[in-house]
């Protein structure tokens, strides 16, 4: 059997591997052996990419041993791996968005590149029938052009969501005059110049790569425009969503090199991360077309002025005092108790409150966090039972019968301005309904906003007050003065 035909055949394992692996990892009891699948698939992938490359550098024949290629290679391996690890090992679960930002960008320059390399290289006719020279050319150039554009929007819009998530950018949406009329503009034309490209008679004259150029650009200035047009609260759509172009760049690439692996991979993430957009849209009540238009539709809402009147504070014996006299009491954490690794105190506060008889549950908001299932994470990490961890629409009737909500490190997850203020950035995203119980203690460092960069009516109801500090602190407070 030739080398080739032994990579096919672990690349079909490969994929049927990452198909697996997806299945697993869409269940938490699976979600481990999805893992394990999923890292097995790349492995064998990984050996059979480089078993390929070394057959086309290494002619066995004339023993012509081609070093350099061989030498790269390992360099580019043994460095991306290093850095690799390290990020990986040394990254927070609050950095955790950031990163995968950070290498979808990674995945659009790798299509750029391709691409670019591509249309240097030219198309290779040997084998193909005359009659078929011209058509297929043109199908490769068109190749090229839809995997730069792809490549190089995933690239910049990927760059700007890891700006915006690690506070180096602001969340707020960018309000461009005319940005729908720029969006759909620098679309029709990329249309536009990728057909006059692909009908060009040479492609490797100056001309040719000039208008290469223009589109590379072009798709930049796209990527670029698109999230810097999506507000802070849209954010987990546009990171599910760059991970699904970055997909999309990835198969582009796979038909350029004619990588069947790459094809099948780049359209499972492709899909995959279009699907968790749309569901997640659902979940906030969103338009999933807005968002990957890049927040089209929607206009800058008024400048937030409201006069909400005073907050009340309390201290963290007064929280005891209450707490030792409710019945029921709901947690609703949110970034701020992952920023302060809360989840420990928390887990021995709601024991401590369990052994005294009350009834304590914790209210789950689907985008709380960062990332997807960040709070649960958090909280099985410090073994709070599963049963007494609620998502939001199962708790949500309950928060009027209970006691005390205590909202720690949460915000825009509370916030009643997106039920009841409709020109709210926020307006329309389900939140958890924490103003109806009797009290709410929302703990915080200070009257801040939340992520989407809106303030929050919760704070200045007559039923809230507000615990200011660490929430680590001040939930250890709180279980002294219980103790
Ligand atoms: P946020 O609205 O971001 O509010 C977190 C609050 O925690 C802040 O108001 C902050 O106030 C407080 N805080 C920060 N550090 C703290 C500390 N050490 N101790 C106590 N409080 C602290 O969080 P949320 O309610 O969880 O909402 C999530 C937001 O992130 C949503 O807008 C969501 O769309 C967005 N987002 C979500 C995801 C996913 S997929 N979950 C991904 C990206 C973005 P102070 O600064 O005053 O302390």
């Amino acid at each position: 059997m030739t080398i080739t035909a032994i990579a096919t055949a672990a690349y079909i394992v490969a994929s049927l591997l990452f198909i697996l692996s997806l299945a697993g990892l869409s269940k938490h009891e699976s979600s481990k052996s999805g893992l394990t699948y999923g890292i097995t698939g790349m492995g064998i992938a990984l050996v059979a990419t480089i078993a390929l490359v070394l057959k086309k550098v290494f002619d066995l024949d004339s023993l012509d041993l081609k070093w350099l290629p061989v030498v790269l290679m390992t360099g580019a391996i043994i460095v991306g791996a290093l850095i690799g690890f390290w990020r990986a090992r040394i990254v927070e679960m609050t950095g955790m968005p950031e990163l995968i930002a950070l290498l979808h960008s990674f995945v659009g320059l790798a299509a750029v590149l391709i691409g670019w390399n591509g249309a240097l290289e030219g198309f290779d006719t040997t084998g193909v029938n005359p009659g078929d020279v011209r058509s297929l050319t043109n199908i490769h150039e068109a190749e090229i052009a839809i995997g730069i554009f792809i490549g190089a929007v995933t690239l910049t819009g990927s760059i700007v969501a890891n700006r915006k998530l690690s506070g180096k950018m602001k969340s707020a949406p960018l309000m461009l005059p005319g940005k729908n009329f720029i969006n759909v503009g620098s679309l029709v034309l990329f249309v536009v110049l990728t057909a006059v490209y692909v009908a060009r008679d040479t492609h490797h004259d100056t001309a040719s790569l000039i208008l290469l150029g223009v589109i590379t650009a072009l798709a930049l200035f796209l990527g670029w425009h698109l999230v810097a047009s999506i507000g802070g609260g849209d954010m987990p759509v546009v990171i599910s969503m760059l991970n699904s172009y970055s997909g999309w760049a990835a198969a582009a690439s796979g038909f350029l090199l004619s990588n069947d692996l790459l094809i099948v991979t780049g359209a499972l993430v492709g899909s995959s991360g279009a699907y968790l957009s749309y569901i997640m849209c659902k979940a906030m009540n969103r338009s999933f077309i807005s968002v990957i238009a890049g927040g089209f539709g929607i206009e800058a809402g008024p400048a937030e002025d409201k006069d909400y009147g005073e907050h009340r504070e309390v201290n963290a014996e007064q929280v005891a005092e209450l707490l030792t006299g409710a019945k029921s009491v709901v947690i609703t954490p949110g970034y701020g108790m992952a920023v302060a690794q809360a989840q420990y105190g928390v887990a021995e506060l709601t024991s401590e409150l369990r052994k005294r008889g009350v009834d304590v549950r914790f209210g789950i908001h689907p985008v709380a966090g960062r990332l997807p299932g960040h709070m649960n994470v958090l909280l099985a990490e410090a073994k709070v039972p599963y049963d007494i961890v609620l998502e939001m629409d199962e708790i949500n009737d309950d928060l009027a019968d209970t006691d005390v909500v205590l909202v720690i490190g949460a915000n825009d997850t509370v916030n009643p301005a997106a039920s009841e203020d409709p020109s709210s950035p926020i307006a329309g995203m389900p939140v958890l309904t924490v103003w109806e119980a009797e009290n709410v203690i929302v703990f915080k460092r200070s009257m801040a906003a939340g992520y989407a960069g809106v303030q929050n009516p919760l704070f200045f109801r007559d039923n809230s007050a507000m615990l200011f500090g660490d929430a680590k602190d001040r939930v250890q407070d709180i279980l002294s003065a219980l103790r």
